[in-house]
């Protein structure tokens, strides 16, 4: 434990000060919540990067690895030599996965796209999916993303391979395909928790609300559905009283009829590194963190921990710095304030 917190110091970059609980997990452990991190095959390598992950985390997501893509060449060829990675890195730090994804319509694999595959066979193909993947991680991942983004703005469910390009075989009420995919899930493995993720869902508005109806429609009919997922892929827009408050209901609505509720990518992505920028982003960071005790979110995953291996600088236009890390592993304002979050 010593040794531990001597190295947390060390990650902070603070002095040592006497038995406080400096890492984020020890600080979130008190309020019953685990913290996450996304992190890349890649990085596994870097020594000061799983450093950093072993001592402030007790959950890793495999950020593509658990993809489609990420697990499968081609038509039942499957290969788990990254993922099995991540999960052999978390197994050794003592650390829990968290699985994403098994379906999302984006990136699909050349091969899927490529096999002009009718209903049937998708479907054979998505149940084989399951089973292959669940049994291959079965103790070893407790909780699985089943599908990612299946609604759009306006709370439809967006076109995909899976639901109507041409869509596995389903019928009866609309959510059916997505029905099926969260019962083969829990028929391949009973044990593990089972989320749907989505992003720009984090207020109450058209898109949370479909998924909110879709929540109440699967607990009735006891769909194993267990939790939702909060991206939370934020800029300084959402460091406002109104969104911030409409994220505080949403995610106190959803847990009320029973969902387990995660914020599960969370970064700040700002236009500069400026001090007083990353004063802003911590206050943003300090007030997610607030409302997640809160409204008891049982894990906050970041997406990713330091700014070296972020996907925001890949995607936004003069836009990043958005992890609490920065790209030299250096901690900015925003670790202090996570951690003041929870105490
Ligand atoms: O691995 C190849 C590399 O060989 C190649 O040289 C390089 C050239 O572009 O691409 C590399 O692959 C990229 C991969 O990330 C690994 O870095 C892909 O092009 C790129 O599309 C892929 O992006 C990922 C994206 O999902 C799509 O899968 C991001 O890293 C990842 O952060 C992002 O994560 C998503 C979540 O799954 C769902 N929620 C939104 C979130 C952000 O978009």
């Amino acid at each position: 434990m010593t040794l531990l917190l001597a190295t947390a110091f060390l990650a902070l970059g603070v002095g040592a000060v006497e038995s406080a609980p400096v890492s984020l997990r020890l600080a979130a452990a008190k309020h019953k919540m685990r913290i996450g991190t996304a992190v890349p095959v890649g990085a596994l390598d870097d020594s000061p990067f799983t450093k950093l992950v072993a001592t402030h985390f007790n959950v890793v997501e495999p950020e593509n690895e658990m993809k489609i893509y990420g697990l499968t060449k081609g038509y039942r060829e499957f290969d788990f030599t990254n993922a099995d990675k991540i999960v052999a890195f978390a197994q050794k730090n003592k650390l829990e996965v968290r699985g994403h994804t098994l379906f999302w319509h984006l990136y699909p694999s050349q091969w899927l796209v490529q096999g002009n595959y009718n209903s049937s066979q998708l479907t054979e193909i998505a149940k084989h999916h399951v089973d292959t993947v669940l049994g291959h991680f079965k103790g070893k991942v407790r909780e699985w993303d089943v599908l990612n983004e299946a609604f759009g703005n306006k709370g439809e469910l967006v076109d995909s391979i899976w639901f109507n390009n041409p869509g596995i075989e389903a019928s009866g009420n609309k959510y059916a395909y997505i029905e099926k995919m969260y019962r083969w899930a829990h028929e391949a493995d009973p044990k593990a928790r089972l989320y749907y993720n989505d992003f720009m869902c984090e207020m109450v508005n058209t898109k949370s609300d479909a998924m909110y109806a879709m929540a109440q429609d699967f607990i009735a009919r006891k769909v194993p559905l267990h939790g939702i997922g909060f991206q939370c892929h934020f800029d300084m827009q959402f460091n406002q009283e109104v969104p911030l408050r409409s994220f505080q209901e949403n995610l106190r609505r959803f847990k009320k009829i029973g969902m387990d509720i995660q914020i599960t990518e969370l970064d700040v992505r700002i236009p500069n590194n400026s001090s007083e920028m990353l004063q802003k982003q911590a206050d943003l960071y300090h007030k997610v963190m607030k409302i997640a005790v809160a409204e008891g979110v049982s894990l906050v995953q970041l997406w990713g921990c330091t700014d070296k291996y972020s996907w925001v600088p890949r995607t936004f236009k003069d836009q990043g710095w958005a992890l609490p890390w920065d790209d030299r592993y250096q901690p900015k304002p925003a670790v202090q304030a996570i951690l003041d979050a929870l105490k």
